[in-house]
């Protein structure tokens, strides 16, 4: 349907852009973005999960909220996840924070750039999430499409010659994760992908425990597990979204827990969209000299 002036004017101011990368004007303003690089003082006891969009940033929130609850999923169960870890670029995150007591659990969506300048020659933890970007960008669409601050992602290709020009949301995929990458061989950097999650999620719990120094018996791995499943997050009202308002997504067009698989990709790029992306791809990575599960597919 045509979109009246009202619309297109409202569309059109969705976005504040910040150093050059647009951000929800719905969460986030210039103000906060520049103080959190700035000012923001980052703990040595902090843990951050930091991704680009759509990766499996919810999931490891509450990975995260589990191990450090020892497996218990109370805590899961009755704050809303994005309380018991808030994005420290949002406004509303920020504030939770204020009165966090540490030891503090955060996420971030912030490219490497922006992120606060004190987390550099501290003692916390980043634990990166990467997914194949082609699932990372069908995500994203849908996404955009049920969530009333990003602005309408009109059709597939169209969203998809965004993504590849680095004209969304969180900026381009490739340079978020060639900028976190940077740090591979860190020892407060973690990085594992969504795949490997679904592959092995009881191997990448224990992993991510040892990462963190969080010594978790048998029963307690199993109990992140159970509680960290698609099957589970999606019916657990804390954690699915279901909570967030109409106005801001609009849950009778889809869910926030969509299909939780990989290569969900093959079901909306046309192959010559899938040849272009992978022209892209080996172009702006050949220089990474990491390996990636999907690599093969790109
Ligand atoms: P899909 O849209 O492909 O289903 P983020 O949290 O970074 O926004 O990522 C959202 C994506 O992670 C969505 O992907 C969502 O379904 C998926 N996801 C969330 N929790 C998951 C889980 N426990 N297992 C598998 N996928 C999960």
């Amino acid at each position: 349907m045509e979109k009246t002036g009202e619309e297109r004017r409202e569309e059109a101011m969705k976005y504040v852009n910040f150093e050059g990368v647009d951000f929800l004007r719905g969460a986030c303003t210039e103000e906060t973005l520049r103080l959190v690089r700035d000012e923001f003082q980052v703990m040595d006891s902090d843990t951050f999960v930091v991704t680009y969009p759509k990766s499996g940033t919810v999931w490891m929130m509450e990975i995260l909220s589990l191990v450090h609850k020892h497996g218990d999923p109370s805590w899961c169960h009755a704050v809303p996840i994005w309380n018991r870890v808030p994005w420290c670029e949002t406004c509303i995150g920020l504030e939770v924070l204020r009165h966090y007591m540490p030891p503090r659990l955060i996420t971030s969506h912030l490219s490497i750039q922006l992120f606060p300048k004190s987390f550099f020659g501290s003692k916390a933890k980043i634990i990166y999430v990467l997914r194949d970007p082609k699932d990372v960008v069908t995500s994203f669409y849908y996404y955009s499409k049920i969530h009333g601050m990003f602005k309408d992602p009109e059709s597939f290709p169209q969203f998809l010659d965004n993504f590849l020009q680095g004209n969304v949301p969180y900026g381009s995929w490739f340079d978020h994760v060639c900028g976190w990458m940077k740090m591979k061989g860190q020892s407060n950097f973690f990085f594992i992908t969504y795949e490997e999650l679904l592959q092995d999620l009881r191997g990448s719990v224990v992993r991510i425990c040892d990462f963190l120094g969080q010594e978790l018996d048998e029963a307690a791995i199993d109990s992140v597990v159970e509680n960290a499943t698609f099957k589970t997050m999606k019916d657990n009202k804390m954690a699915n979204f279901s909570q967030v308002s109409e106005d801001i997504i609009h849950h009778s067009k889809g869910r926030f827990m969509r299909k939780g698989i990989s290569g969900d990709w093959k079901n909306n790029f046309t192959m010559a969209q899938s040849e272009r992306f992978n022209r892209v791809y080996q172009e702006k990575m050949k220089d990474l000299g990491t390996k990636f599960p999907w690599d093969t597919d790109c």
